[in-house]
């Protein structure tokens, strides 16, 4: 194992990622940020230094963290923010997990402002999957608003806003793409330079593509697909899975695919690939495909519009439903352990003429705790008198913190019902879950449940799941990990409106824990 040291400046300038001007979270002046890579084993030390005016926190999606609880970034949870002007210094290594992850920062809704990127992990069981493909690269899928994402907050939350999130105005590949400057009201005060550009991915004849799908954004989802070229699916959110062929694919925020393309068309011609936002998923009454995020595929090495690219015509996901996971199958074999221990929780808005436009879980709403959630449980611990209620739930924590303390070693399951007009994008951060069932419809149907002692050979596992609307999941997930692991909504809209609870697993580990004292320190500003 080797150490990796990168170093974060983050701060806010003027870009201009699709010809319109911004002020944008740059890391290192560029947006996206950097490409980490390790292989597992590896220590990763990422110097953030906050050039900002607010507070900030990276997060490391999709990394388990066991062990080390307090690197995982979560403002409120685990962490402190960063204070503007500070720096700090994440410290962790990558153990028993490889594949497709990502960055962003964990603080409000900045992530949806740029400081985001991909973190990929190799091992030698990697090599394994090599049979499928020769070239391997990344490929960033965003929408992109031309606001600041704090600048459109107060509007979303306020009361009687009816839950519209903010409507993205176009969306992004490899950070850039075609925006016309015709759109923007020449009095908005937006400077837009009609020159931006469409990602350019040059491709040889007879050679296969690995490419990593990751939805790095705040909101939509796409339809992703490339002209005259199946998709094989090979990896979702870090579980290498055996080929699936599709034409499309959805790919909601924060999740992960890698999709294999052969580059077996005439040498010489060029293609689109294209990311469509599904505006169904923005609530919208009209079901619109956004047709306008492109990315150029050449054979020939050039920047021609193509003259024989065609879409596929199937439908496309006009209903905002993810992709089902019961159609993958993991590559590596992975058995679900019986149960130990049943939740059920259950997801929506609250939203009513007297009513704040607040998201619940099991009727609570997370606000950002001022003292993290971590730190308050160890302190708790300790001081050796903490109850927990027999749902197991803290009596310590304030009525925005719903923290469910797993007791000693379990395996979980966890029924998520979403009472919500809108899919959710759910994460769970430091596991990754089984994906037992999940359905649109409205009612699980307990007849099907099989109990705590079902058992389940090479079901997906993966780390965000798309909870259709008015639909529900039963995910399994070994809580062996100690700390305070948020589970919540990845729209970062809904995130800031409340859509995220905690788990709390092995209290016995945690209370001998004494947190790192540069953790501690950020604090202290
Ligand atoms: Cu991608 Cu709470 O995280």
């Amino acid at each position: 194992p080797t150490t990796r040291e990168y170093n974060f400046t983050v701060s806010e300038i003027e870009l201009s990622p699709d010809g319109v001007f911004r002020p944008v979270v740059a890391i290192n002046g560029r947006f996206p940020g950097p490409l980490i890579r390790a292989n597992m084993g590896d220590r990763l030390l990422i110097h953030v230094q906050n050039n900002l005016p607010n507070g900030t926190a990276f997060h490391w999606h999709g990394l388990y963290q066991n062990g080390t609880n307090w690197m995982d970034g979560t403002s409120g949870i685990t962490q402190c923010p960063i204070p503007p002007g500070a720096s700090f210094t994440y410290n962790f290594t990558v153990e028993n997990q490889f594949g497709t992850y990502w960055y962003h920062t964990h603080y409000s809704t900045t992530n949806g402002d740029g400081p985001v990127g991909p973190l990929i992990i190799h091992s030698p069981d990697e090599l394994k999957m090599q049979k499928y493909y020769d070239v391997d690269q990344v490929v960033l899928i965003q929408d992109w608003y031309h606001d600041y994402s704090q600048a459109l907050l107060p509007d979303y939350l306020a009361s009687g806003s009816e839950n519209s999130e903010p409507v993205p105005d176009n969306g992004v590949i490899q950070g850039t793409n075609y925006f016309n400057c015709s759109a923007v009201d020449s009095d908005s005060g937006y400077v837009c330079e009609q020159n931006s550009t469409r990602a350019v991915f040059t491709v040889q004849h007879g050679k296969r593509y690995r490419y990593r799908l990751i939805n790095t954004g705040a909101f939509a989802t796409f339809e992703f697909s490339i002209d005259n070229h199946p998709l094989f699916v090979i990896e979702a959110d870090g579980t290498a899975t055996e080929p699936l062929p599709v034409h499309r694919l959805d790919i909601a925020v924060a999740q992960r695919y890698s999709i294999v393309v052969n580059a077996n068309q005439s040498a010489g011609s060029n293609y689109w690939m294209r990311a469509q936002m599904n505006t169904f998923c923005f609530g919208g009454p009209n079901p619109v495909l956004d047709p306008n995020v492109r990315a150029l595929i050449t054979y020939a090495n050039n920047t021609d519009e193509p003259t024989n690219s065609t879409d596929w015509k199937d439908a496309m996901d006009v209903q905002c439903v993810g992709l089902n996971s019961s159609l993958l199958t993991p590559f590596f074999e992975s058995e679900a352990p019986p149960a130990t221990t049943m939740y059920a929780i259950a997801a929506n808005f609250q939203i009513g003429d007297y009513a704040l436009d607040r998201a619940y879980i099991n009727g609570t709403s997370w606000v950002m705790a001022d003292v993290p959630t971590l730190n308050q449980a160890v302190a708790g611990l300790q001081a050796a008198n903490t109850s927990f209620t027999s749902s197991g739930v803290s009596s310590a924590f304030s009525a925005n913190q719903y923290i469910i303390d797993i007791p000693d070693y379990a395996v979980v399951d966890l029924l998520i019902t979403n009472y919500d007009e809108g899919a959710h994008p759910f994460h769970l951060h430091g596991h990754t879950f089984w994906v037992l069932a999940s359905s649109p419809d409205q009612y699980f149907d307990w007849s099907t449940y099989g109990g705590l002692n079902k058992t389940l050979s090479n079901v997906m596992r993966r780390d965000t799941l798309m909870i259709d609307a008015y639909g529900w999941a039963l995910l399994r997930f070994k809580a062996d990990n100690p700390g305070l692991w948020a589970l919540h909504c990845h729209i970062s809209w809904h995130m800031e409106a409340g859509l995220l609870m905690q788990f709390q697993a092995r209290n016995d580990i945690m209370r001998t824990w004494t947190i790192p004292s540069d953790v501690l320190e950020l604090c202290l500003a």
